[in-house]
Parts: C-alpha cells; sequence; structure tokens
C-alpha cells in the first residue's frame, strides 16, 4: 500500500482530483491510499466546497485555509502549512495538478523532504513568462518525479527543453519519468456528462439549446487592465446586441472584484440592461450542462477551452496565446485576445464555419494510468 498527498487550492484542481480519487476508489483501494490538501487558496463557497458536495470528492484531510494573498506571500504561507503536514506523516508520493500558486507550493515542499512529486498536466507551455501560471508550471516541471502530460504538444515542449535526454536522479536514487497520460479533465468531462441534465441551469437562466453564448473571463492580465476588461465587455455586449443572443458569463470573483474599478461606469449600466448576463460562479455538474448546449463559447480559461472542445463547440479563447495549441490548430478555437475587432469578427467566423473535434486528450482513463504508472514507480 502506498500513501500519497494530494494537492489541491483552486476551482479546477478540486474538480481534476475527482477523477483520481474516483480511480482510487474504485480500482485501487487495497493498492493506493490518498489523502487530500486544501491550500484554501479558493473558499467561496461556490469556488470550493460546491465541488466537493456535488462531485463526491472526499473531504480535505487538512485544510490550511490561507486564502488571498500577494503570490509571494501566499505561496510562502502554503509550503510551509505543506511542510508541516509532510513532516507529520509519512508519504510516498506528492500529487500536484496544473500551474497555480498551490501546485508550486505542493512541489517546493515535498521536493525540499525528498518526497517524490508527480505532476499531472506537466508540460503546458504558453511562452509568456508574464503569466505566474507560466513561471509555476516551468518551476513544477524541473521538481517532479513524475511529469504526466496531457497532450502530444506538452510532450513535444518536454523534449524540446531536454526532460526526455536529460537523466535527472533524486534522492531516493530513481530517475525522472516522463509519459503523455492524456488529460484528466476529459476523464471528469465524460464521466459527469452523463448527470449534468438534472440541474435546469438552462430552464432558470430561460437559455434555448444553441440558443446562448457560454462566457468565462479570470486572467489577470484580462481582469487587472482596464483597456483589456472594457475592450472584451464591449465586444460581448456588441455581439450579444447586434446578434440578438443571450450571453451567459458565470462571474469569477476575482472579475467581480475589479469589474466596478475597471470597467467605465458606461458600460456597466449598459450591461446591466443587456442579454449580457453575469451570474455567480456555477456548479460543475451546471457548467457542463451550459458547455454541452451553448452556440459557442468565449473564455480566457484553461480547462474551460478544453471542455468546450469536448462537448465540441467551437471557442473564442480571450487571450493572446495558449497552452492547448491542438484546439486552434484543428480550427476549433480562434485566439481573440482581448481586441475589439478580433473577438466580433472571430464570433463570426465561429458561427458561420464547420469545424471537426478530434480526439486529441487521451481516452478518458488517464486517472488509471496515472495510478499504474506511480505504482510501478514506487515499486522500483
Ligand atoms: C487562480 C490561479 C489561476 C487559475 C485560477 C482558477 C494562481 C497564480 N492563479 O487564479 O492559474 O486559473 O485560480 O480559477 O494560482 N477570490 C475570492 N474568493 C475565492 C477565491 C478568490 O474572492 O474563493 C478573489 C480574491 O480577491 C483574490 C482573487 O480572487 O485575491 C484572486 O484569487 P487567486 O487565487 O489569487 O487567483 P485566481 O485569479 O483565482
Ligand atoms: N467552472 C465551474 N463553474 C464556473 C466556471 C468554471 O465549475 O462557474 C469549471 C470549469 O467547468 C472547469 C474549471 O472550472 O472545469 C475551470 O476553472 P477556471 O476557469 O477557474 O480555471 P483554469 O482552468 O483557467 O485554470
Amino acid at each position: 500500500m502506498i500513501k500519497l498527498l494530494t494537492i489541491i487550492g483552486a476551482r479546477p484542481q478540486i474538480i481534476k482530483a475527482a477523477a483520481l480519487s474516483r480511480a482510487v476508489k474504485s480500482d485501487f483501494k487495497d493498492r493506493v491510499k490518498e489523502k487530500i490538501l486544501h491550500t484554501g487558496q479558493h473558499y467561496d463557497a461556490a469556488m470550493s466546497q460546491v465541488f466537493f458536495d456535488e462531485l463526491g470528492i472526499p473531504q480535505p484531510d487538512y485544510n490550511l485555509g490561507i486564502g488571498s494573498g500577494r503570490h509571494g506571500e501566499q505561496t510562502a504561507k502554503m509550503i510551509s502549512g505543506i511542510e508541516e503536514v509532510i513532516l507529520s506523516e509519512p508519504f510516498d508520493g506528492v500529487v500536484i495538478y496544473g500551474d497555480t500558486n498551490s501546485t508550486l507550493a505542493g512541489a517546493v515542499a515535498a521536493v525540499k523532504q525528498h518526497i517524490p512529486v508527480f505532476h499531472i498536466e506537466a508540460g503546458l507551455r504558453s511562452f509568456n513568462m508574464a503569466m505566474p501560471e507560466e513561471i509555476n508550471r516551468i518551476a513544477c516541471d524541473q521538481i517532479s518525479s513524475i511529469l504526466f502530460a496531457p497532450t502530444r504538444t506538452a510532450m513535444d515542449n518536454l523534449r524540446n527543453e531536454g526532460f526526455l535526454d536529460i537523466e535527472t536522479r533524486f534522492k531516493n536514487g530513481k530517475k525522472r519519468q516522463v509519459f503523455n497520460s492524456g488529460d484528466i479533465m476529459y476523464d471528469n468531462s465524460i464521466y459527469f456528462a452523463k448527470f449534468s441534465g438534472r440541474t435546469k441551469i438552462l430552464e432558470r437562466h430561460s437559455l434555448q439549446p444553441n440558443g446562448y453564448i457560454l462566457a468565462t473571463v479570470h486572467r489577470d492580465n484580462n481582469t487587472d487592465e482596464p483597456s483589456r476588461l472594457e475592450s472584451i465587455f464591449k465586444a460581448l455586449l456588441h455581439i450579444s446586441n447586434e446578434n440578438n443572443i443571450a450571453i451567459l458569463l458565470p462571474i469569477h470573483p476575482r472579475t467581480a472584484k475589479l469589474m466596478p474599478g475597471n470597467l467605465s461606469a458606461g458600460l456597466y449600466e449598459k450591461i446591466a440592461h443587456s442579454k449580457l448576463k453575469l451570474v455567480e460562479p456555477v456548479s460543475f455538474l451546471e457548467m457542463i450542462e451550459l458547455e454541452k448546449h451553448a452556440k459557442l463559447v468565449m473564455t480566457d480559461s484553461g480547462g474551460v477551452q478544453k471542455e468546450s472542445f469536448f462537448f465540441e463547440k467551437p471557442c473564442l479563447i480571450l487571450r493572446p496565446e495558449t497552452e492547448w495549441v491542438e484546439i486552434v490548430t484543428h480550427g476549433a478555437g480562434i485566439l481573440a485576445d482581448a481586441d475589439f475587432d478580433k473577438i466580433v469578427e472571430g464570433y463570426k467566423t465561429l458561427s458561420e464555419i464547420d469545424v471537426t473535434f478530434p480526439r486529441l486528450f487521451g481516452n478518458g482513463k488517464a486517472a488509471h494510468f496515472i495510478l499504474e504508472r506511480i505504482m510501478a514507480y514506487s515499486a522500483e
């Protein structure tokens, strides 16, 4: 029996962790004991507890309750709290997801105590070091014992950075390993899609299938730069008005807090009287239901870009670049940045063209693959 500590903190990590916990419960319970540590990076009920209640994720064994803060301050508190947990009981490995400050803190705390780090969603790159996530990803990949890349592009990135050629050994004498595991988010989307119809979210907001756009905005460069935020919301409002189409935008708390200061009062007023509806963050099953039935999706979220692809919806990406380049190269997504003209033009293009959605993100069994590899590594 091996014992793993899974680190979560931000909304998408809580959701992703559901897939691994489900696989542990169904097929590995005699071989793997999982404990969960929530850093408390996200703490609003709609950003955290709702997912535990809805997705059947075990309640965290540890909740550090760290909350929001400046990068260094928040990450330092997390490292310290995670280290205490790692020192209080033995673990065979620490599982980290993605690229948030919680991910970085988990990796640093564990590697310094010579506990192997298993990085799920390794190898993603935007090649834009202005993103806090890019810094976190690169650092985490360098100090992890097993890198689980979700896509071929992520594998290529790791290859280009020498991860497949350079032999790196850790204190336990074991070499770093790199695998293309497929995307664990795909496991979840397939699994939970069966239940999303229960939510009645479309009825609640009077939305017709294929008759609305789903949008999300939360990246720091979009929310914190008034000109970008203004341009995105102006474009959404324009598209909604010109096409007489509803846009539902479940609003991230970061965006909700910054909109009043960073959007012009006139625009705010116009939004209030439009078909661009800002609502509280929705649950994951509600989100899947919204993604399944949207006409198309507009987002700067990593996870929502992919789910849009899984549910075969074209996606307008409100960023200058993406780590999920396959979506763009296959024509299912357009990079519109925060540029009014590109967003308006991109909507038109995606409304008119026929898009195909090949299987690019694995076979929906990434969690099982990952657990098998961790077992094999631990048995070495
Ligand atoms: C974080 C991740 C980002 C990820 C996103 C997922 C980092 C650096 N960023 O961004 O990669 O895409 O989560 O959603 O780790 N807030 C609340 N309630 C909450 C959580 C946050 O009000 O429950 C507000 C606070 O004002 C906080 C702000 O949102 O300062 C930003 O939160 P933070 O966790 O620092 O970053 P995110 O923008 O959520
Ligand atoms: N999500 C959700 N409710 C919402 C918005 C998003 O459940 O109101 C889910 C979404 O389906 C995806 C994940 O949260 O699984 C994406 O998280 P987010 O956009 O916050 O972060 P990112 O993926 O960009 O890191």
